[in-house]
């Protein structure tokens, strides 16, 4: 089998975990990185020796060597560096948010189908133990229906700032505490419950804690609360936040001051909760809490998700976190962002076919 030649841009926590992914699956090499950030790069570079390096992501766009990139930039850059990728020819593996509007990302969709190239937004939660083990007990049906979920990624005290920092600033960021970690929790249920079509968001953010960073700008929200509903009938409800005086039941988090991050779903048969493990189920009447245990599997999250990106890219698989998806998933965004703004449910239409059908 070719090894596919990956570049990775931007070298933070989140490029090195894509680095190390790639080191260990056989049908990839770690060909180039691309950091403007000189120290960074280096340390990169001794750490997982790709053959070529870059300061500015466009000039390892210009490598023809380079099969797909693996975009790790501040969220602003998400889209002008992927459409420039698939221009180049390159498929993408994008982190979150794929994009900061849904508008983009059906611009990225349509320019990777014209040229049969692959865009995978980063989602490597959908491949950890837990959360295999329980797309497979709603895959069973074990669940029954399901007709509500409870998503959840809350911090205490955890404003992230990023080099230069951008996380705070809306037109670098896109949003604050939704977009950022909020994206994880609500994807986890969405996901888990079969990607259901959402069909309207309500919403509310919040901006109360932003005297507790130093930041030159901070225009975003530091809280998202949701109630988002989808064409099945289900909900779901999403609280995210990376600051606030939280209940003494979140439990401590270094860096962050405390931390929860859940994902619930309730059906007619049972429901489950993912952080701890437990199925709570109805048998013959009586509820009953059954303890689950997920088996460590024998590779972490973005190693699995970086195996099945290179499986789609050669038609061996489907995606799993495929472009339509990252469309969706930016409409619900969108929605909360516009339902906060006007105060009021909005609706989310369905896409129209472009063959009128
Ligand atoms: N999947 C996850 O769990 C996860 C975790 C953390 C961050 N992320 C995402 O990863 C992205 C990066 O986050 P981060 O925390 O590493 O941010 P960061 O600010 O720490 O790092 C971004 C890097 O991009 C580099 N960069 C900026 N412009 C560039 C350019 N034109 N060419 C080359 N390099 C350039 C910067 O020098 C910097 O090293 C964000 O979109 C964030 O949402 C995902």
């Amino acid at each position: 089998m070719e090894k596919i030649n990956i570049g990775i841009v931007g070298t933070g926590w989140p490029g090195q975990m894509h680095a190390g992914a790639a080191k260990a699956i056989s049908g990839a090499n770690l060909y180039a990185c691309a950091d403007l950030d000189e120290e960074r790069r280096a340390a990169f570079v001794r750490e997982y020796e790709p053959a070529r390096d870059y300061a500015d992501y466009e000039k390892l766009l210009q490598d023809k060597n380079v099969d797909a990139v693996i975009i790790c930039l501040p969220n602003f850059l998400h889209f002008p560096a992927s459409l420039a990728a698939i221009e180049a020819g390159k498929h993408v593996l994008c982190e979150k948010p794929p994009t900061l509007t849904a508008a983009e990302m059906k611009v990225l969709r349509q320019e990777a189908s014209k040229r049969s190239l692959l865009y995978y937004f980063s989602r490597q939660f959908r491949f950890t133990p837990g959360m295999r083990l329980v797309r497979s007990l709603v895959h069973e049906g074990r669940l029954g229906k399901i007709y509500h979920a409870k998503a959840t990624f809350v911090r205490s005290r955890g404003i992230p700032v990023g080099i230069g920092a951008w996380f705070t600033e809306k037109k670098r960021s896109g949003g604050g505490a939704l977009i950022d970690i909020g994206i994880h929790a609500l994807d986890a249920v969405w996901y888990l419950m079969g990607t259901p079509r959402p069909t309207a968001v309500s919403a509310q953010v919040f901006r109360n804690f932003e005297h507790l960073v130093k930041v030159p700008v901070f225009d975003v929200e530091d809280a998202a609360f949701g109630f988002i509903r989808f064409d099945n009938g289900a909900v779901v409800q999403l609280e995210a936040s990376w600051a606030g005086n939280l209940t003494d039941d979140v439990p401590p988090r270094q860096y962050f001051g405390t931390e929860l991050v859940n994902s619930v779903l309730y059906g007619t048969k049972a429901t489950i909760r993912l952080n701890p493990l437990a199925l709570f189920e109805d048998q013959k009447g009586k509820l009953v809490t059954v303890p689950l245990q997920a088996e460590p599997g024998e590779a972490s999250g973005f190693e699995l998700q970086l195996r099945n990106f290179l499986d789609a890219m050669r038609g061996q698989a489907d995606p799993v976190n495929s472009a339509d998806q990252a469309v969706s998933l930016m409409e619900m965004i969108d929605g909360i962002y516009a339902s906060s703004e006007l105060g009021r449910e909005v609706p989310i239409f369905p896409e129209q076919k472009k063959d009128g059908a």
